[in-house]
């Protein structure tokens, strides 16, 4: 399995919509399998979105299980995911593999309800909170086109350099 090239920021692909998926076959499984693989290359991400490696279709992998006191559902692949209730804002700080450069601070729902179907075609409903609801709402946005650079609070206060993604 490759692990794949990621597009950065500002490439004008990471501004695509991506589709739906509407098949569920073993295409769809080997996809998923080499985006898993690039999301762990290196230091492992605790999400990706299909749209980063250039696959145009409603697929994210979120896992921030690695992350001490964090409520989570382990490792998620998420197929045409959405959001059907939230509630609450909090501000939290982000980083992307499309952003190596940089990590801003974000206004999130503190809570959301998502529906998504599984690799397999499954319907799954979550209930999720804190970082884990935070990194599904990231990468649900790179589904539509948008970065965390889109959501920053003030791009003057709350753009932050870094020297090495981690
Ligand atoms: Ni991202």
């Amino acid at each position: 399995m490759p692990v794949l090239k990621i597009l950065t920021y500002p490439d004008e692909r990471l501004r695509q919509v991506s589709a739906p998926v509407e098949r569920f076959d073993e295409r769809l499984l080997e996809r998923i399998a080499d985006l898993e693989e690039t999301r762990l290359d290196g230091p492992a991400a605790v999400g990706i979105a299909a749209p980063q490696v250039g696959w145009f279709e409603r697929v994210v992998i979120v896992d921030v299980s690695g992350r001490k006191n964090t409520p989570n559902h382990g490792r998620l692949v998420l197929v045409n995911p959405e959001i059907v209730d939230w509630e609450g804002y909090v501000v939290g700080r982000e980083g992307c593999l499309s952003v190596p450069d940089y990590t801003g601070n974000v206004i999130r729902a503190e809570r959301i309800r998502l529906q998504a179907q599984d690799p397999d075609g499954r319907h799954r409903e979550f209930d999720m909170e804190g970082f884990e609801a935070r990194a599904v709402q990231h990468e649900l946005d790179h589904l539509d086109g948008l970065l965390f650079l889109d959501r920053l609070v003030s791009r003057r206060r709350d753009l932050f350099r870094r020297k090495t993604y981690r």
